[in-house]
């Protein structure tokens, strides 16, 4: 992800799908016996928009927020208790029932993507779960109990206000649907609009096997191209062969420079970037003519201080000339216009099962399934240790007196 990612990526950008009663879910009637009751606060339709009458709201939630700027997670952020924020009249108050982790967690608890913020502020960029409250002009278009995924600021809460303008409605709140938010949207947006792809052409998908990386895989795939993709290990490349990736390389096994050049001397048309450092060099070597790397992100260097590995820049401009090739970044908030198109086919995709949402809950991570807010941290460290297979989710437990 590019620096200014998380500007606009959390702070100013939630995205679009259209508002609507499209899909219904009237399932809400939850009570947490327990929990005391939230105050009342705006009576004129509180009362009637918030499922005060279930008692279901708390008064007071976790969250977690950024304290300090560090790449070091753990350093940089804390669980806090807060009170359960009120919607404003175009909002809707969600209660999250999945939450996504992403690479540039690290880089917006460092402060890299705006310089000006400085901390406490909220963490945690997108989530899915369902609406428990609603502001009037909200209520034309939405209802409590729908299930709604959205990106935005403050997602690591049990609770999250979300512009009703800025959620996309979607079929259940399953951790499959919130996969499709940053990571599958990245991946259809970057290539449809900087691939070019034609049927044919070798695509090389770096992190092949993780959250954006796995979508990266198929939509190649889908445009009839052959792809290639990178991994950490046999069971990724096992997982990378049933997405109909044809040559996973395990690179801790094969040497990725050696097998690229010994089976692809003609170079490789489209590369999907996301790790960086040498493997961006690498990568850029094997380029074929007019061939078109996207740089996704670079994650080798994000836990480090400067965020970034070197790689060989002093070159680069020889190596693209000489094969008229082209190095172009991407960055997702600068595509907003593509969104509502991008999540609607893979909606569509999902419906039809034609699409793979691996999602990694943890179940095989050191300390067992990501459940609550507190395994946020865990979570981090799990992709960080490189161990995660597809989109790394972390589930919020609703409290147990919760029936829902
Ligand atoms: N530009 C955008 O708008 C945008 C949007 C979303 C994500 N991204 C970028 O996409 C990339 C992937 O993000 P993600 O959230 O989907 O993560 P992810 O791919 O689910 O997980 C990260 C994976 O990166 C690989 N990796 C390679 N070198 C690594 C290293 N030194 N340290 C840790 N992991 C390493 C690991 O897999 P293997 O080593 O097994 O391959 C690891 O599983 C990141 O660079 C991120 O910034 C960019």
């Amino acid at each position: 992800m590019s620096t200014s990612f998380l500007a606009s990526y959390s702070r100013k950008v939630f995205l679009t799908l259209g508002g609507g009663r499209g899909v219904r879910k009237a399932v809400f009637g939850s009570h947490f016996v327990a929990v005391p009751r939230r105050s009342i606060i705006d009576l004129s339709y509180s009362t009637h928009f918030m499922d005060f009458k279930g008692s279901s709201i708390p008064s007071s939630m976790k969250k977690l927020v950024v304290t300090k700027l560090s790449q070091n997670f753990r350093d940089a952020v804390s669980l806090q208790i807060a009170p359960v924020p009120t919607p404003g009249d175009g909002d809707l108050l969600i209660r999250n029932r999945f939450v996504g982790i992403n690479a540039s967690d690290i880089n917006y608890s460092a402060g890299r993507y705006d310089p000006s913020v400085k901390p406490p502020f909220d963490a945690g960029f997108e989530g899915i779960g369902e609406i428990v409250g609603l502001g009037l002009s909200a209520s034309a278009n939405f209802t409590v109990g729908e299930t709604v995924a959205y990106f935005g600021e403050g997602a690591f809460a049990e609770y999250t206000v979300v512009p009703a303008k800025k959620v996309v409605p979607v079929p259940s709140a399953k951790p499959q649907f919130l996969t499709l938010l940053v990571s599958g949207a990245t991946a259809y947006i970057a290539l449809k609009r900087l691939g070019d792809l034609t049927k044919g052409e070798t695509v090389l998908v770096t992190a092949a096997a993780g959250g954006t990386g796995q979508f990266a895989v198929q939509f190649a795939k889908m445009a009839g191209c052959h792809v290639v993709g990178t991994c950490s290990s046999d069971e990724k490349a096992g997982f990378l062969k049933t997405l109909g990736c044809n040559r996973p390389i395990n690179y801790k096994a094969e040497d990725l420079a050696r097998v690229l050049r010994k089976e692809y001397p003609d170079g490789v048309h489209v590369v999907y970037e996301s790790v960086g450092g040498g493997i961006f060099d690498t990568a850029v070597n094997c380029l074929a003519k007019k061939g078109r790397l996207i740089v996704i992100g670079f994650i080798s260097g994000y836990q480090t201080a400067s965020g970034l590995q070197p790689v060989r820049a002093g070159t680069l401009p020889a190596k693209l000339l000489q094969k008229s090739a082209s190095v172009r970044g991407f960055f997702l908030p600068h595509y907003l216009p593509d969104y509502r198109d991008a999540m609607g086919s893979m909606l569509q995709m999902c419906a039809r099962g034609e699409l793979t949402c691996e999602v990694d809950l943890g179940e095989m991570a050191d300390g067992g399934k990501f459940a609550g807010l507190e395994s946020v941290f865990r979570a981090v460290d799990h992709m960080y240790s490189g161990k995660n297979l597809g989109k790394v989710v972390v589930e919020l437990v609703p409290p147990v007196d919760s029936k829902l």
